[in-house]
């Protein structure tokens, strides 16, 4: 008779009880699938006597998770704790010390220790999995391991933050300002302890890191994402957007370049009838493009329990099944350090400044422009009070280099009060 895999489950929140319901619910469907029983045996978390909904009755309690990780009856750890240092870490760490497989949905220890972890464990000859760190249920780290191995990665794009896309959208949908949107969410429960891990792009960027690692076979570099959060987006700006044939996406982008890996999480616009301009809510979606498949588009829910505990359960059957993949989709001993490109791939810019009304404000503009090499596809101005006028300008595409050029330089012209906007425009 084969034996069952064994699983222990450090996390019993939102993660951690839906990986619990499912097992209790599929356990003849996984048994049937992965050939042999899939069984949790232990768990962990910090309350034991917290009603989580679920019977936990016929689990071993264990109060520390590292306890839980050394244990020598099972064979998977699922880390499902959250942070990037103090117990996830050394659980993690620990299970691989002594001779288990670790899956995690936590983005965070991933992109800052995944190459460490993933050394260690392929050296241990165990394995780390997480598909469920990145975009929640989108299968997209086995789409790239698995399905798309055959390509070389051109470009990995996407909508990676669901309480990001919540927001867009809904100011856009409601004409309300990001600060009230904001508010309501966080009200909701839609957004992260720490905010500032969504709105701040942060989350989205730890998932847009693990993506380009395997996409790209080189070591996750978190620190190396240009990052901008939604925070600066204004009901104004959508509407100018919108009105141009556009919407504004919290989007990641990584592409490798002649210059070295470009990794990108930060505002676009991208046109309105495109798939990610279509992304409505909280939803993920993830572009993928290859050289022999041309462009695949991923969507579907990036967070929530039965969503996220899918995910696990992806990668507790595939070592159930015998399924030995390396953690980025190739040896980590073999990924590069990859050179970081600042924005290498040069794109048209959506810049919305106010200027003081008096003649020759929009000259020295342009001419700023122009000195920085940077030309006007198309420029507007609207909503003109008695003393400044809030102007709009489209550039043709140009690098990000010439255009902080440009945009130090408005300082100086003495007509541009405030900060200026400037948001990328994305080919999708
Ligand atoms: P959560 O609801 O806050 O649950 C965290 C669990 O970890 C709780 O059960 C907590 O115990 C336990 N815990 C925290 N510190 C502990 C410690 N020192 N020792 C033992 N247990 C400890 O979090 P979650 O939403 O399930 O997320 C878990 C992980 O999945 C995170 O890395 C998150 O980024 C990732 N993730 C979540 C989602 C999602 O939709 N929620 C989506 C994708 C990825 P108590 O319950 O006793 O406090
Ligand atoms: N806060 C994340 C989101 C949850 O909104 O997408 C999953 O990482």
């Amino acid at each position: 008779m084969t034996t069952p895999l064994r699983l222990g489950i450090a996390g019993l929140g939102t993660v951690g009880v839906g990986i619990v319901r499912i097992v209790q619910k599929h356990a003849a469907l996984l048994e049937l699938r992965a050939g042999r029983a899939v069984e949790i045996v232990a768990v962990s978390a910090r309350s034991k006597t917290k009603d989580r909904g679920v019977d936990l009755s016929g689990y071993a309690w264990e109060d520390d998770p590292v306890t839980l990780a050394k244990r020598a009856d099972i064979d998977v750890f699922i880390e499902v704790m959250g942070g990037h240092e103090g117990p996830a870490k050394d659980a993690a760490e620990a299970a691989i010390a002594n001779g288990k497989d670790v899956v995690s949905a936590n983005k965070a220890l991933l992109a800052i220790h995944g190459q460490a972890l993933a050394e260690a464990a392929e050296a241990a000859g165990h394995l780390i999995r997480f598909e469920a760190a990145v975009a929640g249920g989108i299968p997209v780290v086995k789409a790239l391991t698995e399905g798309l191995a055959g390509n070389e990665i051109t470009r990995v794009m996407g909508v990676m933050n669901g309480s990001c896309n919540y927001i867009l959208t809904r100011m856009e949908d409601a004409g309300l300002s990001y600060e009230a949107v904001f508010d309501e969410a966080n009200a909701l429960g839609y957004l992260e302890a720490d905010p500032e891990l969504d709105v701040g792009g942060i989350d989205a960027a730890h998932k847009l890191a693990l993506l380009a690692s395997i996409a790209f076979g080189t070591q996750v570099d978190f620190d190396a994402v240009e990052l901008e959060g939604i925070g600066s987006v204004t009901i104004d700006d959508i509407h100018q957007a919108a009105d141009m044939g556009y919407k504004i996406k919290l989007l990641g982008v990584a592409q490798m370049t002649g210059r070295g890996l470009e990794q990108r999480m930060s505002p676009c616009l991208v046109p309105d009838t495109s798939p990610l301009g279509q992304l409505a809510g909280g939803t993920n979606m993830i572009v993928l493009e290859g050289d022999a498949v041309s462009q695949i588009v991923l969507r579907g829910p990036g967070a929530g329990e039965g969503p996220t505990a899918s995910a696990i359960m992806g990668d507790v059957m595939d070592i159930a099944r015998g399924l030995r993949i390396s953690t980025f989709g190739q040896p980590a001993k073999t990924l590069r350090k990859a050179r970081a490109a600042r924005a290498a791939v040069s794109a048209p810019y959506y810049l919305r400044m106010q200027l003081i009304d008096k003649p020759g404000a929009l000259a020295k503009v342009a001419h700023a422009l122009g000195e920085a090499g940077i030309s006007i596809d198309r420029m507007r101005q609207y909503d003109h009070t008695d003393t400044t006028a809030p102007v709009l300008i489209v550039t043709h595409k140009t690098t990000r280099t010439a255009l902080d050029e440009a945009l130090a330089d408005f300082k100086s012209t003495g007509v541009v009060t405030g900060d200026p906007v400037a948001i990328r425009i994305e080919a999708v």
